[in-house]
């Protein structure tokens, strides 16, 4: 059957929007058009191609997922070898690196460079024949890698045709025939957060680090299983070095990038190699922030003519070397394990360390997690383990030390006695927690009050952790309630504040009075309900009594409530001793019910807030951009929409810069919020 003129046009067209729309969405984080738009333009590709089957191909858009699993990954011999780095640990081994290739190269001045991230994640090869994606393997031993074609195919950032932004543009970009692009995947921070999460809650055990995550997922027999990771990825070299235009690295990074790949950002052209131990320290800095993981800098001499005169050892070449940052894992000595009682009665085992510094921070507690994880690793009082941080993650224990046992080490499980109030401690069925059952006891009042004056919750300044428990130990508080019939005798009487401070605190609380609605149902601590749960049941319920009363079928109606939330929401009011303190609160504090909402014109995106705002605080920009249905992070990366500058703003205005942010000022902002 041939298929009218009319549609091929239509299939090519569609192809190269929807490649177009996949790069500015992926690649450069810069979308155009709403999702529905997208999803619109793909449904129609795929009904054409399924009545028009003689036009599918393996490199359309449409091709990213449904491969079927296979049994195992094919052996692929990597046309030119992908080689290793050598390593410096410290800046007079980078000198020396330096010192050596001056010495073989004798250059006039100081050496081109240019510093990449090291990126900590699987060395991976495309090849790319007539601009179409042909074959994904891992880098493997650098000789025989694993064909895993069908797995890359699902990284979205991934091009399966080059070009596809210049195409559309009208100046038709040469591809080469065939060309090996090398580069990194990776899982962002977020992903890997929560992708645990997600295992922890389906009681598989949760990966080690976004590196083993991104690892584990690019492994997978069936592609299905990598789609539904989300893997990104960046490039920074190609096979055969002398086939293409660009004479040095810092050309090919800018070639890479116009053949439609992501290229990291964070890239420096150093003249010398003071330069580049000033960009070391630049990196180092930004490191925690990045929203996935680094474990060093690459420092490659740029000029390729240099690389042929240098040429390579076995197995890294002499032109380029790593200088690796300090470990983020550290080892230490568990001294003893506790349990913390959260706010719901959640028990969390902590490991108490020996104190070690790890990454420039001083860490002497960490997270176990759970029963379940305590035993998967078999840790046990005075274990030596292995401590990891990564970026603003609680510290955790990864790994024992088994072989370094002396046999004096105490196995630990999870009380069946609240350490806190004595109560029983459950694990109710199907969960990995273990809980206190009693909610009256002190530690989850205390945890409950603390969520409650909380930021995004009534944000009562002045009223931390140490008043808190104070006020609870001293029997004067024993719900958040109890804050609104505070005496400032009383207050003086825990002999913690002057008379000035005791005031300050009890108009703090008063000034609760009129918060938002929506951070009322935050402040209650309901198990499940965050920040953005509590706006949307803010919208849907206009009432404490509508609230109150809703049903699991009303919630579960409501656009991004789930049945677990519903069915933790109810569960919070069906106790009785809830629902009297929350209406005492409501009459004290008498939240302010915005009418209607006014849509949401800024759906998805994602702002960073920096610098001080002449006409609203933080928390009031905040607010409006997220009735807008935006969301506000704490640290610019590259999925960040927006940068809102005020005065004084310190080090993320040029970390946005840097990583090609929309920068907005106050007035921008303003106009951005429908208020300018
Ligand atoms: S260049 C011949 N650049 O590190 C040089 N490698 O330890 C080839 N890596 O196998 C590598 N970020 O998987 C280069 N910006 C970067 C990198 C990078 C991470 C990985 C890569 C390589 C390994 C060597």
């Amino acid at each position: 059957m041939t298929v009218p003129d009319k549609i091929r046009r239509e299939v090519e067209d569609l192809r190269r929007q929807i490649e177009r729309h996949n790069y500015l969405y992926y690649t450069l984080d810069r979308p155009e058009i709403q999702d529905e738009e997208y999803d619109r333009l793909l449904r129609r590709l795929a009904d054409l191609e399924k009545s028009h089957p003689d036009l599918a191909t393996p490199d359309s858009p449409t091709a990213r997922v449904g491969a079927p699993p296979r049994k195992d990954f094919g052996a692929v011999r990597h046309t030119i070898p992908m080689l290793s780095l050598g390593n410096v640990f410290n800046e007079d081994e980078a000198l020396e690196f330096d010192r050596r290739l001056k010495r073989l190269l004798n250059p006039p001045n100081e050496i081109d460079y240019v510093v990449e991230p090291k990126l900590d994640g699987l060395g991976v090869e495309l090849v790319y024949e007539r601009g179409s994606l042909v074959l994904g393997s891992t880098r493997g031993d650098g000789t025989v890698g694993e064909d895993i074609t069908a797995n890359i195919r699902t990284v979205r950032s991934i091009p399966l045709r080059l070009g596809a932004l210049s195409r559309r543009e009208g100046a038709e970009l040469k591809v080469p025939d065939r060309i090996e692009i090398r580069g990194e995947i990776l899982m962002f921070k977020e992903e890997f957060l929560a992708l645990n999460a997600r295992r922890v809650e389906a009681g598989e055990p949760p990966f080690a680090n976004p590196r083993n995550a991104a690892a584990g997922s690019l492994r997978q027999l069936d592609p299905g299983v990598t789609a539904s990771r989300h893997l990104d990825g960046f490039f920074y070299t190609v096979g055969d070095l002398s086939n293409h235009g660009p004479d040095n690295q810092w050309d090919l990074l800018s070639y890479l990038s116009s053949l439609g790949l992501k290229v990291n950002h964070l890239r420096r052209r150093c003249l010398g190699m003071d330069d580049a131990l000033a960009f070391y320290d630049e990196l180092l800095q930004l490191r925690d922030d990045l929203p996935y993981e680094i474990d060093g800098m690459v420092i490659k001499v740029s000029r390729f003519d240099q690389h042929e005169v240098l040429g390579t050892s076995s197995r890294s070449p002499k032109w380029a070397v790593a200088y690796k940052f300090p470990s983020q894992q550290v080892e230490s000595v568990i001294n003893d394990i506790t349990a913390q009682v959260g706010r719901t009665g959640v028990i969390t085992p902590v490991a108490e360390l020996q104190p070690v510094k790890v990454g420039g921070v001083t860490v002497s507690r960490a997270t176990l997690h759970n029963q379940d994880e305590i035993d998967r690793k078999d840790v046990r009082i005075g274990d030596m383990v292995i401590v990891q941080r990564a970026g603003d993650v609680i510290p955790e224990v990864v790994d024992v030390l088994v072989n370094r046992r002396t046999g004096k080490e105490i196995p630990y499980t999870i009380p069946d006695i609240c350490p806190e109030c004595g109560a029983h401690v459950i694990r109710p069925e199907g969960e990995a927690a273990h809980r206190c059952t009693n909610m009256a006891c002190p530690a989850q009042v205390k945890e409950r009050i603390f969520h409650f004056a909380s930021r995004g919750g009534m944000d009562i300044e002045g009223l931390g952790r140490k008043t808190i428990s104070q006020l609870v130990d001293g029997a004067l508080v024993k719900d958040p309630a109890d804050l609104y019939r505070l005496k400032e005798d009383q207050v003086l009487s825990l002999n913690l504040f002057a008379d000035r401070s005791a005031k300050k605190l009890l108009e703090a609380i008063g000034g609760t009075r009129g918060r938002p609605w929506s951070r009322f149902i935050f402040a209650l601590g309901i198990p499940l309900v965050g920040r953005f749960v509590s706006k949307v049941l803010a919208d849907r319920f206009r009432t404490l009594a509508e609230l109150k009363d809703a049903t699991v079928d009303q919630m579960v109606a409501t656009y991004n409530i789930g049945p677990g939330i519903a069915e933790s929401v109810r569960a919070f009011f069906d106790e009785e001793r809830n629902v009297r303190v929350a209406g005492k609160l409501y009459s004290y504090i008498k939240p302010e019910i915005p009418e209607g909402h006014r849509g949401t014109d800024l759906a998805g995106k994602i702002f960073v807030l920096t610098g001080t705002l002449a006409n609203l605080t933080r928390e009031e920009a905040k607010e409006r951009i997220e009735s807008l249905g935006g969301r506000v992070t704490s640290s610019v990366s590259s999925r960040t929409d927006y940068l809102v500058a005020g005065a004084d703003p310190g080090s993320k205005l040029p970390r946005a810069k840097e990583l090609g942010v929309t920068l907005l000022d106050e007035g921008d902002f303003l106009i951005l919020l429908g208020e300018g």
